[in-house]
């Protein structure tokens, strides 16, 4: 699977916490664009896509979601429930993020301006588009 878990280093005192996304420190590209998802209604999907190129790395900055991720090959559902838990999307990952705690904000960053031309968004052009790419 092209993603990695990223446990993110909270500083901390008796005020309250505190997490940087720094390049070249826990964030492996130039971030380009920032963006987030917040009042997502109940029973909502969403994602439901996957990208060409870009790279992104998310973060539950409050709240919590979760993430049905296929890369082509296999699927894996991850829980986000805490803002120090990351997870580095490289691209040709399929993404559906649903179970949306009400105060969830989810953060996203990526290392491209946004391009409608990068996404793939039909899941069977996705399973094929992926698997020319990395035969079984
Ligand atoms: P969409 O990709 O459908 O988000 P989701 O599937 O997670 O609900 O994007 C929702 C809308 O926001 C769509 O009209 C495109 C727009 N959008 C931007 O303008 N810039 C961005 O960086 C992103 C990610 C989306």
């Amino acid at each position: 699977m092209n993603i990695r878990f990223m446990q993110l280093q909270a500083h901390g005192d008796e005020r309250g916490a505190l997490i940087a996304l720094e390049e070249g420190v826990n964030v492996p590209f130039t971030v380009r664009r920032v963006y987030y998802m917040f009042d997502t209604k109940p029973g909502v999907r969403r994602g439901l896509h996957a990208h060409r190129n870009l790279r992104q790395v998310v973060v539950a900055v409050r709240g919590s979601c979760r993430f049905l991720l296929d890369d082509g090959h296999e699927q894996i559902q991850v829980l986000l429930d805490h803002p120090a838990q990351g997870i580095l999307l490289e691209s040709m990952v399929w993404r559906e993020m649903y179970d949306f705690s009400e105060d969830c904000v989810l953060m996203v960053l990526a290392d491209t301006p946004f391009d409608e031309s990068d996404y793939i968004r039909d899941k069977e052009e996705f399973i094929a588009e992926a698997q020319k790419l990395r035969p079984v």
